[in-house]
């Protein structure tokens, strides 16, 4: 119950810094649509996230749709949007294409850094990029203190005493990614969720 705690600590505005960086870090955008992201990031949060479930929002703050998503995101891709309560949240590509059903929030279970995606590279990445490759392993890695996630967000290495919080992800009739709050058992190691 402890770390739940510890990860709430963490101010709000740091971890939206954080995403922030991440977030824009993989867009070219323009210094104006920068300014707009800014801008959408800062806001206020609403009270989204009930049972209804949320929108995810993309690094420009438009909603996620799920055609434009798969368009640019191929399979066994894991990238961030702004899920639930602001949160950082990878939306994962299954192996047939389609979004997963479910989201996995970036927030490291330790001390609350937001963990990057660490890919498998392709075979000639891996010649040209030696180090590169000895790095990629399809896991998430934490770079405050080293904990490691698998591709599910299971826990596979410490400090991190607990496996990533999970969130349902589901598609509207919209084609709208919408995501909600994960209060069954977590599949991943048969438990109670803790982050609920
Ligand atoms: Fe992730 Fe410490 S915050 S390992």
């Amino acid at each position: 119950a402890a770390v739940g705690g510890i990860a709430g600590e963490v101010p709000d505005m740091n971890k939206r810094n954080i995403m922030n960086l991440i977030l824009l870090g993989g867009v070219a955008t323009p210094a104006t649509g920068m300014l707009g992201a800014y801008a959408v990031f800062f806001v206020p949060k609403s009270a989204g996230g009930g049972a209804g479930g949320q929108v995810a929002k993309d690094a420009l703050g438009n909603d996620v749709k799920s055609n434009a998503w798969l368009a640019t995101h191929a399979k066994g891709d894991h990238s961030l949007v702004q899920g639930l309560k602001g949160d950082p949240t990878y939306l994962v590509v299954t192996p047939e294409g389609t979004i997963e059903n479910y989201g996995i929030n970036a927030v490291c279970t330790h001390l609350g850094c937001v963990v990057p995606w660490v890919a498998q590279l392709g075979q000639q990445q891996q010649q040209q990029q030696q180090q590169w490759y000895q790095q990629a392993e399809n896991k998430f890695k934490c770079p405050c203190h080293g904990s490691q996630y698998d591709a599910t967000g299971k826990k596979i290495r410490g400090p991190a005493p607990l496996s990533l919080a999970l969130a349902h992800a589901n598609v509207d009739a919209a084609d709208n990614v919408v995501l909600s709050t994960w209060s069954e058992t977590d599949f991943r190691t048969d438990e109670a969720p803790w982050w609920k």
